[in-house]
């Protein structure tokens, strides 16, 4: 099996490249292990200036693989434990080193969330964007349902997490979601360029700026908060339906369940 994860740096620019696109780059715990770890190691590496977060295949992540999810809804006591401490959410909400994300094609539920995490993001034009929670049973992470009201205002959020509506490139870029909509085949340069410009600018002043501009308290406190939710609706049997519903290709009802 090839590695998830592809690590490298080039001068000041540590590239984490998600590489699992037969699975549409959808994230397992080793992917989530190995991001997390390379993120906090920087915090340490005086040589990396910058992180750049990008994808091979067409599309950047399709969110948390969904096994997983069912998994836990099935009662694996390991899979839950790796949830509740999901080392890449850790490393996102302490990270001082800043993080630079190319995005093509689709980016789902954390592949989205995570980009609230990154100080200058850039989407392909046709990328759509889309934190579709609810409609797996599930509620925002990542602090999202703080970082995204704040980005979006409360009604284009909660058509995000509620109804699952995607953003296009375009609208996204407009939202504040991302820096530039660009064409898909300058997406990466453009992210590049973009790293190794931040890369160049005084590391010290780079990293008190990026502290300054977020509240990781806050941020920390509410991802532990959205934990808890999170991890009751995994137990749900409506989360049981639509996971379900996503392994057997078909729509999830429910129609049946009580609320
Ligand atoms: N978890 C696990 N496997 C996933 C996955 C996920 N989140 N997303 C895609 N895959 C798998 C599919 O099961 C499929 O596997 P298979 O070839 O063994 O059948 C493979 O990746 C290709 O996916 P497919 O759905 O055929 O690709 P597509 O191009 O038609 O659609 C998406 C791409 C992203 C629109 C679609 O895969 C999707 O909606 N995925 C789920 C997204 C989601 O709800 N994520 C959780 C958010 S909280």
């Amino acid at each position: 099996m090839s590695e998830q994860v592809l690590i490298g740096r080039q001068g000041g620019v540590l590239t984490l490249t998600l590489n699992r696109p037969d699975k549409k780059n959808a994230l397992t715990r080793p992917m989530y292990q190995a991001l997390g770890a390379a993120i906090d190691a920087a915090e340490f590496d005086d040589e990396v200036r910058c992180i750049l977060i990008q994808a091979e295949g067409d599309i950047f992540t399709a969110g948390n693989d969904i096994a997983d999810f069912a998994a836990v809804n099935a009662g694996s006591a390991e899979v839950e434990a790796a949830m509740v401490n999901n080392p890449l959410l850790a490393a996102l909400g302490r990270a001082t080193t800043p993080i630079v994300a190319a995005v093509q094609g689709r980016a789902v539920g954390i592949g989205v969330t995570m980009l609230l995490h990154c100080d200058l993001v850039f989407v392909a034009e046709d990328a759509l964007l889309s934190t579709p929670f609810v409609n797996l049973a599930l509620t925002p992470e990542a602090a999202s349902s703080l970082l995204m009201t704040a980005r979006l205002g409360h009604v284009r959020a909660f058509s995000m997490f509620v109804l699952g509506e995607a953003v296009g490139g375009r609208d996204a870029a407009a939202w504040g979601l991302a820096n530039a909509a660009v064409p898909p085949g300058e997406l990466r340069a453009r992210a590049r360029a973009a790293a190794e410009a931040v890369a160049s600018r005084p590391p010290s002043a780079v990293a008190a700026t990026k502290r300054l501009m977020r509240d990781a308290g806050a941020i920390a406190a509410r991802m532990a908060l959205e934990g808890e939710h999170f991890l009751a609706q995994l137990h749900t049997a409506e989360a049981k339906e639509a996971f379900a519903a996503f392994a057997e290709k078909r729509p999830p009802d429910f129609t049946k369940l009580r609320g």
